[in-house]
This record gives structure tokens, sequence and C-alpha cells, in this order.
């Protein structure tokens, strides 16, 4: 309320209390524009984090030598070139891959397809590609790779029906990873990144309220993100595993002030035409996989957060071959 108002109204009731106020048109002004508290220079102790969800990285190989991907190709791209723009603007400290960066079919209980028998190796080779260009990307970031269900399946195939060689390591490393381990295919330790293991308990902090994680849970119908925020209204979460966009901010009412948390969860850089293996994808005789569109968003998400604990969270939808990110329109060259 303009103060000339406020005075208009302060006079009106001295003079009589009872008396009815008069409808008025608005009083003409002189409108100026918010004033901008300049920003200083540099992040402000902000630290910035890259968050990158399921990329399932698996192939089909047919007998005459093609190749269908899980992973989308284009989406990964953009992905990349974000996360250089946003390293070259304002500096990433951190990449958290979020899970299920592996899909494994041929390692799977589900249903087995001729055409998952060769491709553990192609897809190994296309992890490695992946993680490493994240690498040469964010030289001195910390990147960290979430085990997600699908990258621990080559573990859990070992420990059912080949228990004996589960451990087993190079001669002369005894600190080593095991040597069918994806910490070891993936030459992370080369590549410097953390793996958080343990899926799904696996997790990484960014402070102390901000928790990422893969996930486990799904809620095909309504919100994955409220059964997050429910089940622990202390921790903020970022989660992957259900290939869809989500973002919800709740406050609880405590005895201290307004408590709050968030879910979030940046969506998918798999395909989601059907191509990836899923309760609702479908083939035809000779394995190809039949056009069905998932309900799943293909995204990258930011985090920007303090370590005194502060954070506040950026969805970055890919829409079919592009997005926007910070006002800047990222496509793809890929066909
Ligand atoms: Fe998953
Ligand atoms: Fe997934």
């Amino acid at each position: 309320m303009s103060d000339s108002l406020a005075k208009e109204l302060a006079k009106l009731l001295r003079e009589n209390p009872l008396k009815e106020f008069p409808l008025m048109q608005a009083q003409k002004m002189t409108i100026k524009p918010s004033t901008i508290i300049k920003p200083k220079k540099g992040k402000n102790e902000w630290k910035l984090a890259a968050l990158l969800p399921d990329t399932q990285i698996g192939y089909r190989v047919y007998e005459d030598g093609t190749v269908i991907e899980f992973h989308s190709e284009k989406a990964i791209d953009i992905a990349l070139q974000i996360l250089n723009y946003a390293h070259q603007q304002f500096g990433v400290d951190t990449v958290v891959n979020l899970g299920d960066t592996l899909d494994l079919p041929a390692q799977s209980r589900h249903h087995q397809e001729i055409a998952f028998q060769n491709s553990t190796n192609l897809a190994i080779q296309r992890g490695y590609e992946y993680l490493a260009a994240q690498r040469a990307t964010v030289p001195d970031a910390e990147i960290v790779f979430l085990e997600g269900n699908h990258d621990c399946r080559i573990y859990k195939y070992l420990a059912e029906n080949a228990p004996a060689v589960v451990n087993m390591r190079q001669a002369g490393s005894a600190d080593s990873w095991p040597v069918n381990s994806l910490p070891h295919l993936l030459r992370m330790d080369e590549l410097n990144i953390t793996y958080a293991s343990g899926y799904p308990a696996g997790e990484y902090w960014l402070n102390e309220n901000l928790r990422c994680i893969h996930g486990d849970r799904v809620n095909s119908s309504g919100s994955t993100a409220m059964k997050y925020i429910n089940s622990n209204h202390h921790v903020s979460v970022i989660y992957g595993h259900i290939h869809r966009i989500e973002m919800l901010y709740h406050t609880n009412h405590t005895s201290t002030g307004p408590g709050r948390n968030a879910a979030f969860s940046p969506g998918c850089l798999c395909r989601v035409d059907g191509s990836v293996p899923s309760v609702k994808g479908g083939i035809t005789p000779n394995e190809k996989p039949v056009k069905y569109w998932e309900n799943w968003q293909q995204g990258v998400g930011f985090a920007w957060y303090k370590d005194t604990g502060e954070f506040t969270l950026l969805s970055v939808p890919i829409l079919d071959d592009w997005a926007v990110f910070m006002g800047q329109e990222f496509r793809t060259k890929l066909d």
C-alpha cells in the first residue's frame, strides 16, 4: 500500500471509525522496477552440483551386426553440453550420476532376449566413454557414481550363479576392486570417480540436508516425491530410478519455525520410446522393440548448495532434441 493511501485511510478512521470507506479508483503513481541488490562477484560460497539421472546404457545386438541402444545418445550429448556450459559459466564442483548408468539386461532375472547376449562389453565401453567425457569436461570436480538396481546386476548374477568368482582379484593387488566389479570394469579409479555402492542404501550427501540416492520407490500414478518427503521430514532427497521429472518442496509446522524439505527427480537420459526393456514395453518376434512412449521425461538437474546446509534446486527438461539452460538453447547435432 502506498504511503499516501495509508495516510488517507488513517485520516478517515480518525474522523469517523464507523463511516463506510468509499470505493475509489486506484491512484495513479509512477512505478519503478525493483532495485536489484548487485550480486557479489564469484559464487559466494555456493557450490554447484550437476545431477545426471538414469542413462540405462545398453544395447540389443542383432545377427546382421546392427544395434539398438537403450540410452539416448541425443539426450546424453545435450546433457554433456549443458555440463560443459555450466562449468565454463559457474564452475561445477560435483557431478552425481544418480544410478542405472548401465542397464545390463543380460545379467537380469527378467526375460532374456538373444539380442542381449553380446551386448555387455559394448555397454561397458560406452559407459566408460560417458564417464571419461565427464572427467574431461570437469577435470577437478568430485564425480560420484551411485549404484542403481541395474548397476549391481553383475554382482548379483555372480553371487547367485557363481559365488566363488565374485571376489576374484588380479594377482598382487589385494586392495583392488574385484575384476568383475563395475568400478574395475569402468576404470573408475583411473578416472578418480567415487563409487557409492550398496544399493538401495548407497548415498552421497551434498551437505548435511541434501542426500543423493538412486531410489527404490515408484508411484506410477502419483507422486514419488511425496513418498520421500513423508518418509523423513528432516532430509531432502535427490533421486533417480523413476525416469520422471518431479520436484516437490514441503513445509512442516514446528516449534522452532518452518521445517522445510524437498524431493527432486531430474528425469532420465535413456530412450523413452519403448527401447528400454520395461514392464510396459514389448518386442516383435524378431526382437525389435515396439514403439511405445513411456511416461518418462528426459532431463538433467542442478543443485546450488552451501556447506552450511542451504540449497536450491533446478530442473532442466530435455524436450525431444533440445533444452534451455540459463537462457541458452542446447541442441544435438546427432541424427
Ligand atoms: Fe533403477
Ligand atoms: Fe532406471
